[in-house]
């Protein structure tokens, strides 16, 4: 009785001073749940590789994974990739090493998992992959994925798009891209879903995509870009988040080019801003991104833990804001 008291003791301060540890001088916020037990009585600990701090979007999902492991007493270790791939793997790795109960990772781009992938598998611990996919031959090395369809994002852009140029009176309707960052699943996804259905239709002209990371300081440089090659030829911009469409609408504005009019605006994410920019007529469509994914990745996580069936797949409900919409009763975003 006595060395169960004085092991539970020690494990309890090594789920503390543990994660001090590996998470000193990453300059990233652990969360502060409790040590909730599973069923098998071990407090539940999470690592969790974060892949920066990009846009509002991000900071969002950041908090959304603190408040739940906080809700559900979990204790959260999160490391900040700072959009470095190398950063998220050599955090996986000291996850394994750490031996945590779940692994969760937002990977920065599709490609180049495998490895650490196999290494955690060996460790035994289960992998959520969060709101970005990736493209692994052997998809068996992660259990689950808490996301959105990056696909049908883009699908939706395309089909806001088809029914406003009808109203365009326009032969040809020329479109610049805003594209995120490079080899990333929603950049890709994105791109895809979009055109799949513009690129047969006649009517649709792509005079360039170009990346602007998910950042809206190179969403304002890609546009002042754009814009020196194009000038008011463009008619459309279909930009792959808010953060990068708001830097677009800075440089617009400074250029005497009224967004919503001049230029249809197309953006994805559905942050305040954006939809506020909506309801102005700044911006002409929001397809929305939800990035509150933490409970349901609490929610596997701990049905992982206990050993009972969980969702492969998990998509939050989404939406697609348009100009067409009454908004009036939209609550407000909370990112
Ligand atoms: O992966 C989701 C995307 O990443 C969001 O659209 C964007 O804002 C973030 O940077």
């Amino acid at each position: 009785m006595r060395s169960r008291k004085i092991s539970k003791i020690i494990r309890c301060i090594l789920c503390c001073i543990l994660p001090l540890l590996l998470l000193s001088g990453c300059g990233s916020n652990a969360g502060t749940g409790a040590g909730a037990e599973t069923e098998s009585g071990r407090e539940l600990v999470i690592g969790f590789s974060q892949l920066g701090s990009e846009s509002a979007w991000r900071l969002g999902n950041t908090a959304s994974m603190e408040q739940a492991a906080r809700d559900h007493g979990f204790s959260l270790m999160m490391k900040n990739g700072m959009q470095k791939q190398e950063k998220q793997i050599a955090a996986i790795r000291s996850f394994i090493a750490y031996q945590v109960d779940v692994i969760v990772f937002a990977p920065i781009v599709e490609n180049g998992w495998t490895n650490v992938l196999q290494e955690a598998r060996d460790a035994g611990i289960p992998v959520i992959m969060m709101d970005r996919v990736i493209n692994i031959a052997d998809s068996d090395l992660y259990d689950a994925y808490v996301g959105p369809d990056h696909y049908m994002e883009g699908v939706n852009a395309a089909k806001f798009l088809m029914r406003k140029a009808e109203e365009m009176d326009k032969e040809k309707i020329h479109i610049v891209e805003l594209s995120g960052t490079d080899g990333s699943s929603p950049m890709l996804r994105r791109f895809r879903g979009f055109h799949d259905l513009i690129d047969n239709d006649d009517r649709f002209e792509t005079l360039e995509t170009v990346s602007g990371d998910f950042l809206r300081s190179k969403g304002r440089k890609c546009m002042e870009d754009l814009l020196s090659r194009y000038g008011d030829e463009i008619d459309v911009l279909y930009s792959h988040n808010d953060a990068m469409t708001l830097g677009a609408i800075e440089v617009m504005e400074e250029n005497g080019i009224k967004p919503g009019e001049d230029i249809v605006i197309i953006t994805v994410d559905g942050e305040q801003a954006a939809i506020d920019l909506l309801k102005e007529g700044k911006i002409n469509c929001v397809v929305e991104c939800s990035p509150k994914l933490g409970e349901a990745v609490m929610e596997l996580a701990e049905k992982m833990v206990n050993g009972e069936e969980y969702p492969r797949n998990t998509h939050p409900e989404e939406s697609c804001f348009t100009e067409y919409d009454d908004l009036s009763d939209l609550a407000p975003r909370g990112y």
